[in-house]
């Protein structure tokens, strides 16, 4: 049995789509803070059961029976590690035999504030004893695709430099997920998974602008300045930090991977930066 906890999520759900062409529905578990919003999950025949990383009470019940979890990071960036620590207790006391867990590229040798979290979830094995296996993530295409709006009316803004970032499609993360659920023997490994090319945000500002066929540009901004601009569109002050130390960071190499592990587990090339902003620009006309 395989539970995936954020079902509901972009991931989660791309994930449970993949793993249903391999594998009979009643053997995967969706685990779900919200039920009625899987209530499309259930129709297929997947078990949805509630569970709340930030209510451990609710964890232990959700994960019966199950030998295999995906924990998908929890979005609520701030309580993370003690909500995937609540998960792992739960997956420990009801046997769970092997955790995979969606953490952060590059791991512990990331600078980036946001992998605090993932690594301290990362060194979870060796106080609980249940085998891990890590998929490291780099960022994720939608990222820049997934609202263009705003940067069709007023181009791009960052602090991200010349950096360059190995961006990935959701899907192609997804299918990471699938391809190691459906494997022997994955206990122990570590895969940094991340885009096949790598580009700067000035290439991104140049590839939306070719298929708008409007002139965009890239304004690379001083943090403070950047910053500024974030809170000044709404974005709270403390993911307005998070989102400026993630771009000094890629300008310092931090986002970019040029090891080709995620095209080799998947089997195919990642998704190119075009047709993830063609996908991108069809969502906004
Ligand atoms: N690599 C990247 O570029 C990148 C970018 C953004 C996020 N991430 C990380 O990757 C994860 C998956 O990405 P995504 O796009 O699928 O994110 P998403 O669509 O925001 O999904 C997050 C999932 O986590 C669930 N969740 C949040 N808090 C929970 C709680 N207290 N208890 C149980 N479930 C909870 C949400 O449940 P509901 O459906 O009920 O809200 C949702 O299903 C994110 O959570 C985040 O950690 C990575």
């Amino acid at each position: 049995m395989i539970a995936i906890t954020g079902a509901t999520g972009h991931l989660g759900r791309l994930v449970i789509a993949g793993l249903l062409e391999k594998i009979p529905s009643k053997e995967l578990v969706a685990i779900v803070r919200t039920p009625a919003k899987a209530a499309d999950l259930a129709a297929k025949g997947v078990q949805v059961r509630r569970g709340d990383y930030g209510q451990p009470a609710t964890l232990g019940a959700a994960l019966q029976g199950v030998t295999t979890l995906l924990l998908i990071s929890s979005s609520e960036v701030g309580q993370r590690a003690t909500q995937h620590q609540a998960v792992i207790t739960a997956a420990k006391a009801v046997g769970v035999r092997l955790i995979a867990y969606t953490s952060i590229l590059h791991g512990e040798r990331s600078k980036l504030a946001l992998a605090a979290e993932h690594v301290a979830t990362e060194r979870a094995p060796a106080v609980s004893g249940v085998p891990f296996v890590l998929l490291r993530n780099g960022w994720y295409l939608e990222n820049y695709t997934d609202n263009l709006g705003p940067a069709l009316q007023h181009g791009f803004a960052g602090s991200a430099g010349t950096g360059r970032i190995a961006a990935a499609a959701r899907a192609d993360y997804a299918a990471a997920v699938v391809a190691v659920l459906t494997r022997p023997d994955q206990a122990g490994q570590v895969y940094e998974l991340a885009g096949d090319v790598p580009f700067t945000m000035a290439e991104l500002a140049a590839e939306v602008s070719k298929q708008a066929g409007k002139p965009l540009g890239y304004a690379d901004l001083p943090a403070e300045k950047y910053r500024g601009v974030l809170t000044s569109v709404g974005v709270p002050a403390p993911m307005a930090d998070i989102l400026v130390d993630a771009d000094l960071n890629i300008a310092k190499g931090e986002l970019d991977d040029r090891g080709g592990a995620l095209a080799r587990l998947i089997g195919r090339p990642t998704t190119t930066l075009a047709a993830a902003v063609s996908a991108g620009l069809a969502r906004v006309r």
